[in-house]
């Protein structure tokens, strides 16, 4: 185990991801985390992030100098840099220049461990505005800038590491040989944690935990859940029920596809229910425009269709959920990084299931790491690769009234859409695409006819967090083709266009 410690910087999460890449198991705690707990998980390493502020800054995040005296090797990255050296004797000021971006650096000692078989100079990313203008006692210096007299020091002896620039970020072109060169020559990890060994510990794991006990989880053909599904299944078998609420606003095809994979068909033991609720939720959402009160009532009709379920079921021990680490990150519970979002799987738990306790098998692992748990419990790579997919559904991608007919019209294009990309080679490139059905009718012409009907929106956006994101430049092939299958083949649509906004000032959604 290598400990990250968080001072809230922004790359936190790459950094723990950097160091599970090396097959290293790691997890993020709080600079607050008390030393007695940190010395009770004995870790082989730790890390201290970056963070936003200036450690010799009163009210500044900090640890004391015993974190230094445990004889466990420490690398402290950016502020972690900066404030090891602050509090080991050495000193950190305001820089005149910030330096920020793709940086030469040069390494002054080939010899560190930390360095071994980075060439030199070699492009680092740097964002930083104060630096350490001495090095504290017993440290070396052993690398820097033209702008940045240490950009990484060292004491050997002790096992503190501090570099200055972010090797997390793969801007740093030979970070991971260095987040790999601390965890294995330095901390002396094994680096034999695999996703495969991940999958055997978490089934028995869950076998302790429920013993004999049932579980009851919420499958709604997304990643999180599916995986979470197929490891419970693996773990405990009939034991495991799942409902399915088909509401009406999935892709095409796509409960068909998920009852393929986790009904009585499929290769995964388990009780499989599915409720096809259709019906009511379009009788529910007639009418209704107003785009928060659609995913209200979807949201709410969520919960009554879930709990009549559940009531047939009766008592459970135990409520799964398909929460993962960064769900718990986000939600300021795993480090020390703002309350991004409060998620809806972490915190708020629902009152109208009879059950005693939550499990969540996935709460450890990374999104890309889910899918690689799933592909390796065998759950087929369309499922696992899919691309987010909103609660409400297609809910949120028809503007205006939602009914049965549009559902239908939005589905067909969008299958479309996603065809197309995939065959143009393009569908992990883009981070989301879909069709959105807009609220214009207009004229057109087909064939002799004189038309009125719906115009197509097209959405596709490259994003890194989903927070910002930039309309994805497709070539004008794949976009025509589109186009002229959708008015083609969709019965009800004479217009396609191509959403160009960004967000902000627009959202990814259509709603
Ligand atoms: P927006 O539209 O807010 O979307 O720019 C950002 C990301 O969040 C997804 N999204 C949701 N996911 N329930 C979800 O599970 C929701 O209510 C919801 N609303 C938006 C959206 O698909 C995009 O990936």
């Amino acid at each position: 185990l290598v400990i990250v410690l968080d001072f809230g910087g922004q790359y936190n999460q790459l950094v723990a991801r950097r160091v599970r890449e090396c097959n290293v198991y790691c997890e993020i705690y709080s600079y607050k985390t008390d030393i007695e707990k940190i010395k009770a998980m004995n870790p082989k390493g730790i890390i201290l992030t970056g963070g936003p502020n200036s450690c010799y800054l009163p009210d500044s995040p900090t640890y004391s100098d015993e974190l230094f005296k445990l004889g466990i090797p420490v690398l402290g990255l950016c502020y972690g840099a900066q404030l090891m050296m602050h509090v080991l004797g050495g000193k950190v000021e305001k820089a005149d220049v910030r330096e920020y971006g793709k940086t030469e650096v040069l390494i002054d000692k080939v010899s560190s461990k930390v360095f071994a078989d980075v060439s030199t100079p070699t492009v680092c990313w740097m964002s930083h505005f104060d630096y350490i203008s001495k090095v504290a006692p017993g440290f070396e210096i052993s690398a820097h800038t033209a702008d940045c007299p240490v950009a990484a020091a060292e004491n050997e002896a002790e096992k503190l590491y501090a570099i200055q620039f972010h090797p997390e970020v793969l801007h740093t072109q030979e970070g991971t040989k260095m987040i790999n060169n601390f965890v294995k020559n330095v901390c002396e990890c094994s680096g034999d944690w695999r996703m495969d060994s991940f999958v055997e510990q978490s089934i028995n794991a869950i076998r302790e935990k429920v013993g004999d006990g049932k579980v009851l989880l919420a499958l709604s053909g997304g990643v999180d859940s599916s995986v979470a599904a197929g490891l419970l299944s693996r773990a405990i078998g009939k034991q495991l029920t799942c409902v399915f609420v088909d509401h009406g606003l999935l892709r095409k095809n796509e409960g068909d596809e998920v009852e393929a994979v986790f009904g009585p068909d499929g290769d995964f033991d388990l009780n499989f229910i599915r409720v096809n609720a259709q019906e009511r939720y379009y009788n529910k959402l007639a009418g209704v425009t107003e785009p928060e009160q659609k995913r209200k009532i979807i949201g709410e009709e969520f919960i009554r269709v879930f709990e009549e379920e559940a009531k047939k079921i009766g008592a459970v021990d135990f409520l799964a959920q398909g929460t993962i680490y960064p769900d718990v990150v986000e939600s300021g519970l795993g480090g020390e990084s703002a309350v991004i979002k409060s998620h809806h799987n972490v915190g708020g738990l629902p009152d109208y299931v009879d059950f005693k306790e939550i499990i969540e098998p996935l709460r450890d692992l990374f999104k890309d790491e889910v899918r690689k748990a799933g592909l390796e419990l065998g759950i087929p790579e369309e499922l696992v690769y899919r691309q987010p997919f909103p609660g409400p559904g297609l809910g949120i991608r028809i503007i205006g009234e939602v009914t049965a007919e549009k559902v239908r019209i939005v589905q067909d294009a969008d299958a479309i859409y996603r065809e197309e990309i995939a065959k143009a080679g393009l569908d992990r490139e883009i981070n989301q695409y879909f069709a959105a059905l807009t609220n214009m009718r207009s004229v057109g012409v087909m064939g002799d006819e004189r038309t009125y009907d719906y115009a197509v929106a097209l959405r596709a956006v490259k994003t890194i967090d989903f927070m910002t994101a930039e309309a994805a430049e497709i070539p004008y092939e794949v976009l025509n083709k589109v186009m002229s299958r959708i008015i083609n083949e969709v019965r009800g649509v004479n217009r396609v266009f191509y959403d160009l906004t960004s967000k902000p000032p627009g959202t990814i959604e259509f709603e």
